[in-house]
């Protein structure tokens, strides 16, 4: 539905001309978040693709410590996407996932509880898992001509995804994923990201952390999109990550300890 060329793509990106052209990777380049849904089922035949992409990611130590539920109940449905925060795309997209760190099987195949399961390390292990395997899950779904949502959302309230999804102790929500063909009206376009220099840096960390330029060019595209801010974007991100704007997921470090993980 999207399929700007590379050289479009990275315009809206970056807001300067790439010099360059690489098709291969220009639907990469094109993604964008999408809210809204057309009302269109998916097959089941490309579900089980789209599962099959993420178990391809690769995985740390060929763990696979991570899973996926694929919500299908609506009342489910509801009561998840009101512990994400009231968000809509959650009840209405036709697919989502709820991607999960999963150190419950490893446990259940090997029989005994191994002594580092409980560390940040193997937390820090499954989230990577979780997050790798999703965007493999991503890209397929983009591939196809999906638009896709991702929901942080689902560490509001972990304890009620525990209870909704019926969580064993060492499995923790990190994310859900809503899938599905974009409404006509989503108003999904390309958001601007930092110039490469503010995020790739040679040899030694960059010296030169600047944030104007991409305030100016964020500024202007929130603009565009009728969502303008008072509030530039850097410090805009200082608000939403101070305690208050974490919407309770300053406590999940308690929810984590109580599943028996990150305890140290
Ligand atoms: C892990 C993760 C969690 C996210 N959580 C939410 C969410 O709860 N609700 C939402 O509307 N968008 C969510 N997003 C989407 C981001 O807001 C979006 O990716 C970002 O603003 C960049 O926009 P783009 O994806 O259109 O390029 C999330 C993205 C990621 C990667």
């Amino acid at each position: 539905m999207f399929g700007e060329t590379f050289e479009a793509a990275w315009q809206k990106r970056f807001g300067s001309e790439a010099g360059f052209s690489l098709d291969e990777i220009g639907s990469l380049l094109a993604h964008r978040s999408v809210r809204r849904f057309a009302d269109q089922p998916i097959p089941d035949s490309m579900v089980q693709g789209l599962v099959a992409a993420a178990q391809s990611a690769a995985t740390s130590s060929n763990l696979q410590s991570w899973s996926v539920v694929s919500v299908k109940d609506p009342t489910k449905r509801t009561a998840l996407a009101e512990a994400c925060g009231n968000q809509k795309q959650v009840q209405t997209a036709p697919l989502f996932f709820a991607f999960l760190a999963d150190l419950h099987r490893l446990a259940e195949y090997a029989g005994e509880v191994p002594t580092g399961l409980d560390t940040i390390e193997m937390y820090t292990v499954a989230v990577i898992d979780a997050a790798l395997a999703a965007e493999r899950m991503v890209c397929a779904a983009e591939a196809l001509g999906f638009g896709i949502c991702y929901i942080g959302g689902l560490r509001n309230h972990p304890d009620t995804v525990k209870k909704l999804l019926r969580l064993p102790e060492r499995v923790a929500p990190v994310f859900g994923l809503c899938i599905g063909v974009p409404a006509e009206t989503a108003h999904a376009e390309i958001k601007p990201r930092l110039r490469q220099d503010q995020v790739w840096f040679e040899d030694v960390y960059g010296e030169s952390l600047d944030p104007n330029e991409y305030d100016s060019r964020a500024g202007e595209f929130f603009g565009s999109q009728g969502m303008a801010t008072d509030l530039p974007w850097s410090q805009k991100n200082a608000s939403r990550t101070r305690d208050e704007g974490l919407s309770g997921r300053e406590k999940l470090l308690e929810f984590l300890n109580k599943q028996g993980l990150a305890k140290r």
